[in-house]
């Protein structure tokens, strides 16, 4: 068994060159309402979820980006109630939020 039953990975890159990055599209904002409902939901911690920050995850064409393990789902999100629906249903209960997958088309 895992430390973790979830893991979820946000990219929170911020690029100065004018190239496109999650850090442009509100990625902090989702990140921090994500560890906040996990925590507020009480998922965090071991057996449970935990919410991390990471660089470049290379898929910026689809930013924002994050990704769910162990079962390696990919998801972009516009607001906070595609955030609240990722925790809920996947996060939570194991369920993919289908609307909200990446297509594996999409790279940088
Ligand atoms: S900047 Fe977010 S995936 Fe590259």
């Amino acid at each position: 068994m895992s430390y973790y039953q979830r893991h979820i990975f946000f990219c929170l890159n911020q690029r100065d060159n004018g190239e496109a990055c999650c850090a442009q599209l509100a990625a902090q904002s989702a990140f921090d309402h994500c560890k906040a409902r996990v925590k507020a939901l009480a998922l965090a911690g071991k057996g449970g979820v935990r919410v991390n920050k990471a660089g470049c995850l290379d898929r910026c064409a689809g930013g924002p980006v994050a990704v769910v393990y162990p079962e390696a789902v990919w998801y972009t999100f516009v607001d906070q109630a595609d955030i609240d629906e990722i925790v809920d249903q996947h996060l939570q209960q194991g369920r993919v939020v289908e609307r909200l997958v990446l297509p594996d088309s999409v790279g940088r």
